[in-house]
């Protein structure tokens, strides 16, 4: 018998759609459908409960584009887990199903500054998106990729709304080349021979963006702007109830498991991704139990078990130094003593043995006392030595430790 034998013979106990709880996944008005046709009570009106204002708020900027003007440029903000990518991409739909209606053509399009960021992967994927292998990956001169863009949202008048998820990605990388790719897109509108617009909604969790914007893309970007606020703990109840009727088998969930789900992930601000995560992870665990009712004992094991991994993630990613500073704190804390220095001292002797260069203990505090920190890996507590000037106190979880301690030859044979 093969080893996935067991998958391909039973179906899970736990769910009925697990994919109705992916975070790419954004709901349908076909899965209100299908809720109601369980003879359930579906309370909401639209498959993203409690974002109407902002669905509203955005298509009435867009509207236009249907009567062939060039809508307004957006910006969208809010912190993660608030909706913003699932809200665009149910207006994309939207867009596209009104477009085939509509005497002018209105296309969507959505790309990820997170992984699109440079000024020709941006320019070509606008253009191949009307025409595909239209521009190759790489090689031609930016001019050329320009101008093929251009014709080809030109080729008859229509007009191309632009989503620029995480745009943040964009500027942060290169402030300069960020606000200039902006700046070419917004005035591909007066390169336009025929009536066609294009139009832009960025997206971002960073309101800070708007100081690095150049005068001229933020004077484009005026007109909208839109913040997603958190989600309170009734808000993802119902968020995640109405995912649970398709997502699990009857009688799986006990009740208490979707408040606790919305407690804990209200706790992380408000974010729907969390909760839908915990939920998911959840219900894994019990199938992988081999039994079938989730319970509040499960939900906590997948909130500890979701924490474990993003700290793990998050100690993989460290550059080589800021792996070393945490080990090197990691072992002074081990022989009971706390502080920046103590920890430059372990830090010394082991660049020693690892023949790499060493950072000056400024550095190696503020790679403690900023990224370590910020990180959620170490805390730290300054204090005052008197004269001898100040000091941090460093600690790290119990948990955490466990983990750096699995992870200390990964860190360090890096
Ligand atoms: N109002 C809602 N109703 C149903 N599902 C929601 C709602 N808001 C968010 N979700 C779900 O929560 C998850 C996270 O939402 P989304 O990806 O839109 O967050 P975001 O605001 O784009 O976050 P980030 O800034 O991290 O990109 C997605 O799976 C999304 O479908
Ligand atoms: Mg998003």
């Amino acid at each position: 018998m093969g080893i996935f034998q067991e998958y391909l013979e039973h179906d899970s106990n736990v769910f009925e759609d697990k994919k109705m709880l992916q975070i790419s996944y954004v709901p349908t008005n076909g899965d209100i459908e299908r809720i109601r046709g369980k003879g359930l009570e579906y309370e909401f009106n639209t498959p993203l409960p409690y974002r109407d204002a902002e669905i509203n708020n955005i298509a009435n900027a867009l509207g236009p584009a249907f009567r062939g003007d060039g809508p307004d440029n957006i910006l969208l903000f809010g912190l993660p887990g608030t909706g913003k990518t699932a809200t665009i991409r149910h207006l994309g739909r939207e867009i596209e199903v009104a477009s085939r209606e509509s005497e002018y053509d209105v296309n969507y399009l959505m790309l990820n500054c997170a992984t699109v960021n440079t000024e020709y992967g941006v320019l070509s994927n606008i253009g191949n998106s009307f025409s595909e292998n239209s521009i190759p990956f790489t090689g031609w001169p930016m001019q050329k990729v320009y101008e093929t863009t251009v014709e080809l949202l030109d080729e008859k008048p229509q007009t191309t709304i632009l989503v620029l998820d995480e745009i943040d990605k964009l500027l942060y990388k290169d402030v300069e080349k960020g606000n200039s790719i902006l700046y070419q897109i917004m005035e591909m509108n007066t390169a336009f021979e025929k009536d066609s617009h294009i139009s832009l909604i960025g997206i971002s969790n960073d309101t800070g963006i708007t100081s690095v914007f150049d005068p001229r893309v933020e004077s484009r970007f005026g007109g909208e702007k839109i913040t997603f606020k958190n989600y309170d703990a009734n808000q993802l109840r119902g968020i995640l109830g109405s995912r649970t009727p398709l997502a699990f088998k009857d009688g799986t969930l006990e009740e208490s498991v979707v408040p606790l789900c919305s407690a804990l992930a209200t706790q992380r601000g408000g974010d729907a991704r969390y909760a839908l995560n915990l939920l998911r992870v959840s219900g894994e665990l019990v199938e992988r139990e081999g039994t079938r009712r989730v319970t509040d004992k499960h939900v906590r094991s997948a909130n500890e078990k979701i924490n474990r991994d993003v700290i793990k993630d998050a100690i993989r990613g460290l550059p080589i130094q800021t792996g070393y500073a945490l080990v090197s704190v990691y072992d002074t804390l081990k022989s009971g003593t706390t502080d920046t220095g103590k920890a430059y001292h372990t830090y010394e002797s082991l660049v020693e043995k690892k023949a790499c260069n060493q950072l000056t203990q400024r550095r190696f505090t503020d790679l403690v006392n900023k990224d370590l920190k910020e990180l959620g890996i170490v805390n730290t507590r300054p204090i005052s030595k008197g004269r001898y000037g100040r000091t941090s106190i460093i600690s790290i979880d119990n948990e955490t430790s466990e983990i750096v301690k699995k992870m200390r030859e990964e860190i360090e044979s890096r």
